[in-house]
């Protein structure tokens, strides 16, 4: 019984402190907005050679990629990315749209890989977090990171930006090479919670509502697939049972 439900890998996700919690179902994590997480996972230790973002911008297929029509009732305008820490102090720039030199910062993620759903961030770390393990003093850039995801978006006719912090934590093996870019090259001043707060549109994704579409711009153009949104229904129906079999357990 327990393994037919883990089958939905279905976690009420809380992340204590995020600015939005939000849910994750079969290891995809909903922003509040359009685009879902593929990976990482939320806490994972990160290192080597990349940070690796995977994130689907048609929210599994219910919002055909673009080129949008003009005046579609739901896009994605654009994505930026930054890697920031209150812990460390430190906001690089994994994309602001605009890519710098070798890419030491990324250009607009909607328009890499343009014919694929996922897009697949590859963001060299910077020279500052060359190292190994966790840091034992506070003079290492190394430790909590906040993959800080911001999506300037349009859902249903309303244009919105929201801000998604998903929790790494740098602390695998990041090794020294000659391309990694300077950090002060990338870093930006920290805003407080406050500022950011204000700055962004409240919205959290409700799991299994659907996405308005675009007539005529693809497969998935009416935004609601029958298929998916029985699939979701059996998810969101799993979330309870599981939340009840934990009941139980306690
Ligand atoms: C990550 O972001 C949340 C807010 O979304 C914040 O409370 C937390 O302190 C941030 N973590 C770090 C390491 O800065
Ligand atoms: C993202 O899109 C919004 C809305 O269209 C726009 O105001 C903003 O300048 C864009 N930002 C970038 C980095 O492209
Ligand atoms: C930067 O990345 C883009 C998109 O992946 C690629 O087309 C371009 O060649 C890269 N530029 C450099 C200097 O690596
Ligand atoms: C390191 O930073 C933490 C959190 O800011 C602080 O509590 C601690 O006292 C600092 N330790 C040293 C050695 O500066
Ligand atoms: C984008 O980020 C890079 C690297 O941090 C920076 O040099 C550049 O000025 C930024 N561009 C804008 C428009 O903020
Ligand atoms: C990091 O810097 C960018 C660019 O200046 C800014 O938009 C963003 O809000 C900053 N993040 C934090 C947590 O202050
Ligand atoms: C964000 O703003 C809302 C409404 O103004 C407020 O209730 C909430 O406490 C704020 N959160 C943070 C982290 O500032
Ligand atoms: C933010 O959105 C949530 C969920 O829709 C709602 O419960 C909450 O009252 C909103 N907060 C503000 C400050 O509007
Ligand atoms: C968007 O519109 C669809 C269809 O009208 C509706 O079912 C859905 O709840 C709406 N989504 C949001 C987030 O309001």
């Amino acid at each position: 019984m327990m393994a037919v439900l883990f089958r939905f890998s279905l976690v009420l996700a809380v992340f204590a402190g995020c600015l939005n919690a939000q849910q994750i179902v079969n290891g995809q994590i909903y922003t509040p907005g359009i685009a879902l997480v593929d990976s990482p996972q939320p806490n994972t230790p990160e290192g080597g050679d990349f940070l690796q973002v995977a994130l689907d911008v048609t929210s599994d297929g219910q919002l055909a990629l673009p080129p949008y029509p003009t005046n579609p009732n739901s896009a994605i305008w654009n994505i930026t990315i930054f890697l920031s820490s209150y812990t460390t102090g430190y906001n690089f720039t994994i994309s602001n749209g605009t890519a710098t030199a070798n890419n030491a910062s990324l250009g607009e993620i909607m328009a890499q890989e343009p014919s694929s759903t996922v897009k697949h961030v590859n963001w060299v770390w910077p020279d500052c977090l060359v190292g190994d393990g966790a840091s034992s003093d506070n003079s290492s850039a190394r430790g909590a990171y906040n993959i800080s995801i911001r999506q300037n978006f349009r859902l249903n006719g309303t244009n919105m930006y929201t801000i998604f912090d998903l929790p790494i934590k740098v602390t695998n093996s990041i090794p020294a090479e000659s391309n990694r870019p300077a950090c002060d090259s990338l870093n930006n001043p920290l805003l407080d919670q406050a500022t950011l707060n204000a700055s962004a549109n409240n919205f959290t994704r409700i799991v299994g509502t659907a996405i308005q579409g675009n007539s005529g711009s693809g497969s998935s153009s009416n935004g609601l697939g029958g298929a998916g949104m029985l699939d979701w229904k059996t998810s969101v129906h799993a979330i309870w049972i599981l939340a009840f079999v934990f009941m139980v357990l306690l």
